[in-house]
Parts: C-alpha cells; sequence; structure tokens
C-alpha cells in the first residue's frame, strides 16, 4: 500500500510508548494500534492494496510491528499492574499523608546511666556488672559491715528464702552496686578502675524519693599509691561533666563501713547556685553521693595486701541525678510508664 510509510508508524509508535506512565494511558496506546479499529488492523486491511511484488515484505513487516508491540503492552503490563512487586507510578499518590512510625528512645535512667558511665571510661574507668541477687557475704561481710549493722535488718533489705537443703549462704536482693567491689578483686588483681551500674533494691515504704527498686553506680580505682586527692580529682571531673563547669564540690565528712575515711559529696545547689532555695534546705548545697578510700578490712577479705594496695570507692543513685539533672520532684514518674513523661526526654 503505498500510502503507508511503516518507519513513520514505527517511530509514531515509539514516541506514544514514552509517553505511557499508567495502565490507563496504556490501554489507550493498545487500543489505538491494536484495537478493532487500530492502525495495525488497518495495515492489515490494506496489505491486499500493497503491488504483489512488495506485497510478502509489507506483510512481514507488519507482522513484525505487531509482535513488538504486543511484547511491550504486555511488558508495560506487568510493570504497572500492583501484583508486579514493582512501585506503581500510577498508583503513587504523594499527597497521602505517611504512615506515623511512633519510634521509641531510650529511657532516661538508661540515657542517665550512659551518660555518666560514659564520663567514667573516657577516663578510663571498666564498667561491669554484677547480678541482682547477691550472697550476704558479698552484699555484707565481704564489705566490713558488721553483722549487727541496721542495714542487715530483713526490714531494710529483701532476704530470699533458702531454695532448701543447708545452703550455707543467703541470698538477697542486692542493697547497693558495693557487692561488686568483691566480686571483682576477688577475680583480678590491681591496677583497677570499675563502674557498675545496676538495680538495687530496699523494702522502703513508696514516696516521692523513695522506691523499692532503684539505680546505682558504683565505682572504684585500685593500685599501688591511690591517694585521697586522686578520688577528689576523678569525682571533680564527674561533677563538672554532668551538671556545668560552674558546679563546686564538697567533700563532707562521714561514716561508711566499706571505707576510711570516708565522705559524702555535695554539688552546689544546680537550682539556686548556691544561694539557698526550697530544692536544698536553704543550704545551698546537694549531696549527690558516698565515698572513701578502700578500707584495709575490705582488701584483706578479698585477698589483697592492705600494706601494698590502696584504693578509693564511691556510690551514687541514679534517680537522684536524674532528678536534680532535669529538675523531677517524684522519683515514681521514672516507673510509671506515662507516656506524657517519658516522652519529654
Ligand atoms: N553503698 C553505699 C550505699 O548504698 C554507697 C557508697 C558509699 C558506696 C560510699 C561506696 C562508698 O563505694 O565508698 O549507700
Amino acid at each position: 500500500m503505498p500510502g503507508f510509510d511503516l518507519d513513520a508508524v514505527k517511530n509514531q509508535i515509539e514516541q506514544d510508548a514514552a509517553t505511557v506512565d499508567s495502565l490507563l494511558k496504556l490501554e489507550e496506546l493498545r487500543v489505538k494500534y491494536l484495537g478493532r479499529k487500530g492502525v495495525l488492523a488497518e495495515l492489515t486491511a490494506g496489505i491486499g492494496a500493497v503491488p504483489p511484488q512488495e506485497r510478502a515484505g509489507f506483510g512481514q513487516k507488519v507482522n513484525v510491528l505487531k509482535n513488538t508491540l504486543n511484547a511491550l503492552v504486555a511488558e508495560k503490563q506487568k510493570l504497572f499492574s500492583p501484583r508486579s512487586g514493582q512501585s506503581p507510578a500510577s498508583s503513587f499518590d504523594i499527597g497521602m499523608p505517611g504512615i506515623n512510625q511512633n519510634l521509641g528512645h531510650l529511657h532516661p535512667i538508661t540515657q542517665v546511666v550512659d551518660e555518666i558511665c560514659g564520663i567514667f571510661t573516657s577516663m578510663g574507668f571498666v564498667a561491669v556488672s554484677g547480678p541482682e541477687i547477691e550472697t550476704e557475704y558479698n552484699n555484707f561481710t565481704g564489705l566490713n559491715i558488721p553483722l549487727e549493722h541496721p542495714s542487715r535488718e530483713a526490714f531494710d533489705t529483701f532476704y530470699l528464702k533458702p531454695a532448701g537443703g543447708n545452703q550455707r549462704q543467703r541470698y538477697l536482693l542486692r542493697s547497693h552496686t558495693s557487692p561488686v567491689q568483691v566480686r571483682v578483686m576477688k577475680t583480678a588483681k590491681p591496677p583497677l578502675a570499675v563502674v557498675v551500674p545496676g538495680r538495687v533494691y530496699r523494702p522502703d515504704a513508696v514516696d516521692a524519693s523513695h522506691l523499692f527498686m532503684f539505680h546505682q553506680i558504683e565505682g572504684f580505682m585500685v593500685d599501688k599509691g591511690i591517694r585521697f586527692s586522686d578520688l577528689k580529682g576523678v569525682l571533680d571531673v564527674f561533677v563538672k561533666r554532668v551538671f556545668g563547669k560552674d558546679v563546686k564540690t564538697r567533700f563532707r565528712p562521714h561514716f561508711f563501713p566499706f571505707t576510711e575515711p570516708s565522705a559524702e559529696v555535695d554539688v552546689s545547689c544546680i537550682i539556686c547556685k548556691g544561694k539557698g532555695c526550697s530544692v536544698c534546705g536553704k543550704k545551698g548545697w546537694l549531696e549527690i553521693l558516698g565515698s572513701g578510700m578502700i578500707h584495709p578490712n575490705v582488701f584483706k577479705n578479698v585477698g589483697y595486701e592492705p600494706k601494698k594496695y590502696s584504693g578509693f570507692a564511691f556510690g551514687m543513685g541514679i534517680e537522684r541525678i536524674a532528678m536534680l539533672k532535669y529538675g523531677i520532684n517524684d522519683i515514681r514518674l521514672f516507673f510509671e510508664n506515662d507516656l506524657r513523661f517519658l516522652r519529654q526526654f
């Protein structure tokens, strides 16, 4: 058929196919070329009018075009059909609201534990953990806490029922993280610089500043020639990094059975900057931890020679630090799982 330029038709198909970006447009393309009254039907009908010597070649070319077009339509159909697993450009609505992913984050106490451990590990300390079920020996005796000490009374410590048999050890829920001092020193030799974060338990009546479970971080350093000034230096760095450069540290003499001498450490009130307010009880100072030089009896209990080694130790309550840092006035808020509270951190 002289009027038909097959190359022009082929070019037109290619141009049209390039604009197909949806199933709807694909159907339009299919109808235009492959439909009953489409271009190819017209070409096929015209084969008879082609001069006999060109007819076979023409018919073959029309057939090739038809096959190519069929393949193209089938392929595009797969591409746009939602079941193909590919992203269907046609059905993707960029105006549709996204799915709200409720991302969680670390609990504020975990964040503070991580921050504090990070400060000490940056000074060379190693973080270790110990079990929450402890022996009476590690929790008290090994730490030079005498049998008659009030903290050993049943109303100050959760003792566990004996598991039966004649158990030589009584077990309890550790009332502080200090027993990990005994565990570490019994298995390792100085030099040691260790921090121990973890949960502790005490049968306290619950109120705004007491819970039966809370968190502590214990720290200790043992070597030849460790002095009280090392303790002061390390804790001063810690206080400034947690509460700010302008915060002052004060060491106040105190008593702990496992340290001698012992001191409680205060920081200048971070609320009133030391002037005196209701949080610090008008004193200008806030107590944050207990500390001291490890008692020679503790060294003897773990098999260290007290004449050869010296060391310091300290222990602090994490919730108290977190409450001061964030201005929280009720410890119970940390463990009520109220998202209105938790989302603020
Ligand atoms: N274990 C003490 C407590 O729970 C805190 C403490 C005080 C730890 C003095 C120490 C320390 O290592 O030297 O109250």
